[in-house]
């Protein structure tokens, strides 16, 4: 793949060397702890080897997550004095709804707290037991909502999709012939929508073509059958359509927005990601659907005009998507993105390639081909990264999966270790920090281990679920890292 160059967001030095360029200045800022290795490998001990129960005054960098963790504006943060306090038919409310209507073409707006809100709508409204729901790949909570209501998640994605090195420009494409094959064996009766994530979380960050949610689009026109585009990603979509597609190389990311958003029926998001706020929407120009939908909002979220949300994060929101047109802003984060990863690429260490959106995903599978799937592998690297680091990451691998009818662990089709990339919030020398401390973990990856269950929710066990460590791995890693790095942190 020949990405082009972005003078959006990249600088050539002198000596020839490309970097991407903060294109703000920081005018808040907030202190951070990098603690002792000892007191590191103490901190996920008591947070039972699971990233997600670290305390951040424990985090050196707090890469879990890009949602609701994006640095705000002067703009956004100005916005929020002014917001229009009224349970009822708020002015901020009407913002909102104007930038939805501009940034993605939508005219009727659902708000709701966060975007697994829109998708407990959503699946409540269309979907009834026995459905299946094709997508390009699933997201965690998009897929407990489908299962919840009877439905079923089919992921319909390419060969290239989970080739987790590759140079195919789209791996978040949805296969075509796969689709038309499903709609043949169920019948559009039993298919309410097609889902697409733009772009797609659980891979990589992948994004689609725009040719091919217009191929979506016909296929699923011509049965009749409603699409669903989850928006909560896509300004890294869109940009890196501008980037890959040569149709799009000279179109403005808000013309890109437009013709994505206007393909499907149906769009939502989660604005802790594409606004870089808090809260979430669904939007539409279908008045049937919105119809349909609207009676369970003020029933789950609020009232029709804030939806469960603060009139204040509203304001950031409305603020917030119209940045995310500017060329600028959307790109900032998959540069500091493609950085990373062509950096830990040039050292040999398996990750997933091209650089996708979201944040940089490293392959456990190939970091640590000693420990078997059945322990954990993404789960094992994220704890080991933090005691090297004290950064932390996300499992998105087997840990994030669910057990099958019979109690058997479903392995996960690929084993991530994610390091987020909120949007301008870390600095380079701090990126540089993490492929640093990666590479010094890759060396010593045989002294890693796995990881096992000791406590294990039976609904969305990554985010709760306590696990321990098989054999005393975690001691050797700090001994080794205290012989390496000496006093230093
Ligand atoms: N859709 C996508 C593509 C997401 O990435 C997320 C959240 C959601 C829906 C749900 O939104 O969290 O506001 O309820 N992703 C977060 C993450 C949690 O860390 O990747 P939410």
């Amino acid at each position: 793949m020949n990405e082009s160059y972005s003078p959006t967001s990249e600088a050539k030095f002198f000596s020839g060397e490309q970097i991407p360029l903060e294109l703000h200045k920081v005018r808040i800022v907030q202190k951070l702890h990098l603690r002792p290795v000892e007191e590191r490998h103490r901190a996920i001990e008591t947070a039972g080897y699971n990233t997600f129960l670290l305390h951040t005054k424990d985090t050196f960098l707090d890469m879990l997550t890009d949602s609701g963790t994006n640095a705000m504006s002067d703009q956004q943060l100005g916005s929020m004095m002014v917001a229009d306090d009224a349970y009822a038919g708020s002015a901020s409310f009407a913002r909102m709804q104007e930038a939805i209507r501009d940034v993605f073409g939508t005219t009727h707006v659902l708000p709701v707290h966060q975007g697994r809100a829109a998708e407990n709508i959503i699946s409540k409204t269309f979907i009834k037991p026995g459905d299946v729901i094709p997508m390009n790949y699933h997201f965690t909570t998009t897929k407990a909502h489908i299962d919840i209501n009877g439905g079923k998640v089919l992921e319909i994605f390419t060969e290239e999709a989970l080739k987790l090195k590759s140079s195919h420009p789209f791996k978040g494409n949805l296969d075509l012939k796969k689709l038309a094959a499903v709609i043949q064996e169920y019948g559009p009766a039993r298919i309410p929508y097609v889902r697409m994530e733009a772009s797609t979380n659980l891979i990589g960050g992948q994004p689609f073509s725009m040719q091919n949610m217009r191929d979506v689009r016909a296929l699923t026109r011509q049965h009749g059958i409603m699409l669903v585009l989850d928006v909560s990603l896509a300004g890294e979509n869109v940009w890196m359509i501008k980037q890959r597609e040569p149709e799009f190389k000279n179109a403005s990311i808000s013309d890109i927005m437009l013709e994505l958003c206007s393909l499907a029926d149906l769009i939502y998001f989660s604005s802790r990601k594409i606004s870089s706020s808090r809260g979430g929407a669904i939007a539409t120009n279908r008045v049937d659907l919105f119809n349909k939908m609207k009676e369970l909002v003020p029933l789950y979220e609020g009232f029709l005009t804030y939806g469960g949300m603060s009139v204040r994060e509203i304001e950031a929101m409305a603020v917030g998507l119209r940045e995310t047109l500017d060329e600028t802003v959307i790109s900032q984060s998959p540069g500091f993105i493609k950085y990373l990863i062509n950096d830990l690429d040039a050292a040999g260490i398996p990750v997933v390639t091209p650089a996708g959106g979201l944040g940089a995903h490293i392959d456990a599978g190939g970091f640590l081909p000693h420990v078997p799937q059945s322990e954990y592998p993404a789960g094992a690297l994220a704890a080991a990264f933090f005691i090297a680091s004290g950064a932390r990451g996300m499992e998105r691998g087997t840990i994030s999966s669910v057990r099958d009818a019979n109690g058997k662990d479903v392995l996960a089709d690929v084993e991530l270790l994610r390091l987020a990339m909120p949007r301008r919030v870390f600095t380079l020398s701090q990126v540089k920090y993490v492929a640093d401390r990666m590479k010094w973990l890759f060396a010593n990856r045989h002294l890693v281990g796995g990881l096992k269950f000791v406590e294990e929710p039976a609904v969305l066990r990554f985010f709760l679920g306590r696990l321990a460590p098989i054999g005393d791995w975690p001691e050797k890693l700090v001994a080794q890292f205290r012989k390496d790095f000496g006093e230093s942190l």
